[in-house]
């Protein structure tokens, strides 16, 4: 996944650009470039590295322009080389363009402008868009009806902005990639996402497949391909710019996890009734599930491990739910009927594999829900029905305020399934459930305030591998608390079903691997005798449990987490385990909000 931004308006773009790129990072940092048009010409900067490297090097040369185009990259085409880094020109450098996504067709393309004497630098998709909108410039009347032929030719998914020497203007497109308007008075910007331009507004227009839009510093046009006027509703986002800032915290992963009470308390505002133990959906009135019949969860990273953890909540809840890889989702003929509801649940909304599994589940007649945390998301349009997080903008690469509200939202969808589905069976005990839900922030909040996870992740340092290790509810909880580990701290870590370890992993248990036990009143006294297990082998285990549960006497180390109601005790677990990761990982001096050789989302297959 790659980031781009634009902006066309009075004064200079340069800086608001940067600072885009800045809050687009998230998305890719193997590149970072932005192109102006600076009166006399394009000037384009860009290099391998982080856009702080960028900046530092434009701040020694000159560069201003009231129209501007920048991008962060995430390599898909060619290794992130200087050369390879965005924006991409034309050969006389009359043309730059920024790009994210794939271009399909690039190399029947580039065989073709190779034919008309275009070289080329770079090893990227990317380089054939500004040859062929140099190429239509010269025979078209204006850049407008150039831009569209080149958009035209181009096969794949993208979302693409472009300068053009001699034109006062940033051209805009997207094709299966997003792209978000922002709208500030008479200054406007492009982007793949809202947080690049959030701090100089909250009026969005989320672009369509097939717009093609055209900034100027005191205009915006919005066209189809055939350059027939398009109309678009503006909409403003609510999200607070402040949350797009990393605060008083060293990271934003640190920030993310600590926001938790505010962003799950958001999460489940208007939306439970505690008193008559209710879960009201707006978007889900009474009866809006009937004729379901079956749940297919379809994710990826952590937002499939949310996505285990509401499996296991529907089918205790008497549904037939399965939760899959999306990636692996098509290889197998996974059986889909127009009563089947595929659950989409991705943070971002983007990510190519859980797209890839909505659409088939669409081709196949499935009903298809979006849940995910942003708004105008390709997901959460493409779907028939989005139900959001609202977890608020989340920028460190390694997911965690998302996976708590992603897991309460599917717990609240998997009571309004149970009331609606014929064979639903909705829990007696939902009333105390919900109560429990409501103070949970507040559990939270003590839990983070008092944890013991940076002494745990300083005892451990050194160690071979770390294992992971729950059941039922707490099964996704060990994965997740492995994943999130491994992506930060760059260590082994694995996460196991707890009954599992003893089938093999258990050939890999030494004094020197230490094993976090997560205990959220799921057979308990089984994961505690698989914990045993591990220690007969000499590990440490670690329990991550409530004060006086026995798993806590019997450890080597202890995580506390609050007495709370047994569907929600992983989660809170989770949130120690994030913990642990992190202050590991900082001990590590790893780069904690860009893991090498991750993205936040990943738009590719
Ligand atoms: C990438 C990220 C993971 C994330 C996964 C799914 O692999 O590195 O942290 O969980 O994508 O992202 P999504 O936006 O679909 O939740």
């Amino acid at each position: 996944m790659c980031g781009i931004i634009a902006r066309a308006g009075r004064g200079d773009a340069v800086p608001l650009v940067l600072s885009g790129l800045e809050n687009l990072e998230y998305r890719g940092y193997d590149s970072a470039g932005v192109a102006v048009r600076n009166g006399d010409g394009i000037d384009v900067y860009k290099r391998s590295g982080e856009v702080s490297e960028l900046s530092a090097q434009i701040r020694d040369g000159v560069a201003s322009g009231n129209v501007g185009i920048g991008h962060t990259r995430w390599s898909t085409h060619g290794p992130p080389t200087d050369a390879n880094a965005h924006p991409h020109t034309d050969g006389d450098g009359e043309v730059a363009v920024v790009h994210n996504g794939i271009i399909e067709n690039h190399e029947a393309l580039r065989e073709r402008l190779a034919d008309l004497g275009c070289e080329f630098t770079s090893d990227t998709d990317t380089e054939v868009v500004p040859h062929l909108f140099e190429h239509y410039l010269e025979r078209s009347e204006d850049a407008e009806a150039a831009f569209r032929r080149t958009v035209r030719d181009l096969e794949g998914s993208y979302a693409i902005a472009a300068i053009v020497d001699g034109e006062e203007a940033v051209y805009g497109a997207r094709q299966g990639s997003p792209l978000v308007l922002g709208v500030a008075g008479s200054e406007y910007f492009l982007a793949s996402d809202v947080p690049a331009f959030l701090e100089h507004t909250d009026t969005v227009v989320y672009l369509e497949d097939d717009d093609v839009a055209v900034l100027r510093p005191d205009s915006v046009g919005v066209t189809d391909l055939d350059g027939g006027d398009v109309a678009r509703d503006t909409e403003h986002v609510d999200w607070d710019p402040e949350e797009t800032g990393k605060g008083k915290y060293s990271h934003y992963m640190l920030k993310e996890i600590n926001v938790q009470p505010t962003s799950l308390a958001n999460t489940i505002e208007g939306r439970i009734d505690a008193e008559d133990g209710e879960v009201s959906l707006e978007e889900f009135p009474p009866g809006a599930f009937e004729g379901v019949s079956e749940v297919q969860l379809v994710a990826c990273g952590t937002s499939y491990h949310a996505a285990l953890y509401g499996q296991q909540l529907l089918q205790s809840a008497g549904i037939n739910a399965s939760a899959y890889r999306a990636s692996e989702y098509g290889t197998a003929d996974v059986p889909v009927t127009e009563r089947t509801l595929v659950i989409g649940v991705t943070q971002s909304g983007e990510t190519a594999d859980t797209l890839g599994a909505i659409r088939r589940a669409t081709d196949r007649g499935a009903r298809t829900l979006a849940v995910t945390n942003v708004v105008g998301s390709t997901a959460a349009r493409e779907c028939d029905d989005a139900l959001f997080i609202r977890a608020g903008p989340e920028i460190g690469v390694a997911a965690t305020k998302t996976f708590t509200s992603q897991a309460v939202t599917l717990a609240l969808l998997a009571r309004r399934l149970a009331v609606d589905v014929p064979h639903g069976d909705p829990r007696d005990d939902f009333e105390a459930v919900a109560k429990s839900l409501e103070r949970l922030p507040d559990a939270l909040d003590r839990m983070l305030s008092a944890s013991d996870a940076r002494e745990v992740g300083r005892h451990y340092l050194g160690s071979d591998a770390f294992f992971f290790i729950g059941r039922g509810r707490c099964y996704p909880v060990a994965l997740e608390g492995a994943l999130k580990f491994k992506e930060i701290t760059y260590e082994h870590a694995e996460g196991f079903a707890s009954g599992e370890l003893k089938h093999g992993p258990l050939s890999l248990v030494t004094p020197n691997t230490p094993v976090f036990a997560v205990f959220g009143g799921d057979q308990d006294e089984k994961t505690l005798k698989n914990a045993s297990e591990a220690q007969t082998r000499g590990a440490d285990v670690v329990a991550v449990a409530s004060q006086g549960h026995p798993a806590v006497d019997a450890a080597d180390a202890h995580l506390t987490v609050p007495d709370v109601h047994p569907v929600w005790a992983g989660l809170l677990a989770n949130v120690q385990l994030q913990l642990v990761s992190y202050h590991t990982a900082n001990q590590l001096d790893r780069a904690i909000d860009k893991p090498r050789n991750l993205a936040k989302s990943v738009t590719v297959e």
